[in-house]
This record gives C-alpha cells, sequence and structure tokens, in this order.
C-alpha cells in the first residue's frame, strides 16, 4: 500500500480558528514568545506560562477539527497515512487520523519536571480536568509542566520523525511556514522519487526539487487533492 506522509502545520488548525504564529505577528496572545515558551520563562515566571498554555489548551478543546482534518482522516480507507504535525492540538485525533507524531508536544498532556519520561492526561492529573496549577505534581512529587517543545529545547522525537520521511511514497506539506528547525528540515529525508505537494495560501520558500505548491487554504485544497487521491 502507497505509504503518505502528512507534514502538518498551525495553517492546517487557522480554519478551526486557532490563530497560526507568525499570523499573530509573533505574539501569543499578547504575550512575546519568549515571555511564555521558554526553559527560562519557565523559570521565571511558572503561573504565567502554566496560565497561557491552560488557555490555549481551552482554546483547543473549544476548536473543532475542521474539513481538511476529516479529509486527511477519510485517507486512511486506502492508504498507510502517517502525520507529523507540528501542532499541540489534537484535531488530528478527533477527525479520526490514527497515526499522529506530535513534534514539539501536546496541549493535553502535562509531564514531570524530574523525569521527563513521566508523561500524564491533563485530565487525569488536575484538579478542574483542564488547567495545569502550581501545586500539580507528578507521581514523584515535582512540580508538572506542559508537554510542549519550548524554545531551546530538543525535539525529542524528530529522529523517529525523519526515518518515517525515509519511507514515504508520496508527501504532503500543509500549513507551515518552514521557518522553525529542525522540523523544517524532514521533507529533506523524504526520497528524490517521492511526490512532494505543499497546499499554503501563502507558498513558503522551499528549496526542493519536484514539489508541487497548491495556493489553497487547507479546507480547499486538501479536500481537493484527497478527493482526486480515492477516486
Ligand atoms: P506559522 O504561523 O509559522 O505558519 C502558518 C502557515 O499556515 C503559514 O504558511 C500560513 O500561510 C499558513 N496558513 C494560514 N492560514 C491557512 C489556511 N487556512 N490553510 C492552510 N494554510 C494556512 O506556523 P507553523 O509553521 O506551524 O514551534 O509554526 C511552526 C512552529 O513555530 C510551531 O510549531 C511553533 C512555532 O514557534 C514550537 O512551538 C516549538
Amino acid at each position: 500500500m502507497q505509504r503518505i506522509v502528512v507534514f502538518t502545520g498551525a495553517g492546517i488548525s487557522a480554519e478551526s480558528g486557532l490563530k497560526t504564529f507568525r499570523d499573530a505577528g509573533g505574539l501569543w496572545e499578547n504575550h512575546r514568545v519568549e515571555e511564555v515558551a521558554s526553559p527560562e520563562a519557565w523559570q521565571e515566571n511558572p503561573e504565567l506560562v502554566l496560565q497561557f498554555y491552560n488557555e490555549r489548551r481551552r482554546q483547543a478543546q473549544a476548536a473543532q477539527p475542521n474539513a481538511a482534518h476529516l479529509a486527511l482522516a477519510q485517507l486512511e480507507r486506502r492508504f498507510d497515512v502517517q502525520i507529523i504535525t507540528q501542532n499541540v492540538d489534537d484535531l488530528h485525533e478527533r477527525a479520526g487520523s490514527t497515526n499522529i507524531l506530535h513534534l514539539h508536544g501536546e496541549l493535553g498532556k502535562a509531564r514531570s519536571t524530574l523525569d521527563g519520561r513521566l508523561v500524564y492526561n491533563v485530565a487525569a492529573v488536575t484538579k478542574n480536568g483542564v488547567d495545569i496549577v502550581l501545586g500539580d505534581q507528578c507521581e514523584l512529587g515535582s512540580q508538572l509542566r506542559p508537554h510542549i517543545v519550548w524554545f531551546g529545547e530538543i525535539v525529542p522525537d524528530i529522529r523517529r520523525a525523519s526515518r518515517l520521511c525515509e519511507k514515504a511514497d508520496f508527501f504532503v506539506v500543509i500549513g507551515t511556514s518552514m521557518l522553525v528547525h529542525p522540523a523544517a528540515s524532514l521533507i529533506h529525508y523524504v526520497p528524490q522519487a517521492a511526490a512532494k505537494v505543499l497546499i499554503d495560501p501563502d507558498i513558503p520558500v522551499v528549496n526542493v526539487p519536484n514539489l508541487y505548491s497548491i495556493r489553497e487554504k487547507a479546507t480547499i485544497g486538501v479536500v481537493r487533492m484527497v478527493e482526486q487521491l480515492l477516486k
């Protein structure tokens, strides 16, 4: 069965009402990124960081998968589909996709600050099931933090992601500015012979041969592509 690897960014969730990073002008809910998404920010003001991600978790929970997420889930009817997403929302999961690798973490998860291998569902380890607050602890008694890759932290699953890209017969990039590495470098692991498509209303510069670009929003471009593939 043909193996399709789909690489998604914030743009695929834009039509579900979740802001992208660059569209927000580098500000996240009026915070500068460095204020809320870095180990230094966590050291300096853990409460602000926890509150920022609690707000994004609530927004993500209130959002619904859009036609693009749903179309990708339909692809699994006929293809071996692997999604590699930079997004921390769970819209791919809620749309029904089953093979999803979150490169930059997941809003719905929390992890120990003492042993990063201890990862929990926020719903199971917090008082109200939604917000991580100071005092929420892991089984070792250390404070829980968002299971998110912050600026300056390593991307633990990047090797696994590159191996998946090496096996792609068809590689689809959807809704990412391709600015953040190492995620944006994954496309260079895709075999030369594989077909490569990029769907974005504002096509980013990507130096890769034989890349076919579709200048469309995800709910148009992805739906049309999937219709063609499932014909
Ligand atoms: P960006 O905000 O950098 O890029 C969003 C992309 O989505 C842009 O190329 C937009 O043109 C495109 N876009 C906007 N609306 C769209 C729509 N309706 N349909 C399709 N595409 C649309 O977001 P990312 O590339 O995902 O890192 O950002 C990558 C990483 O930068 C994030 O994972 C985050 C951030 O810093 C970490 O959290 C570590």
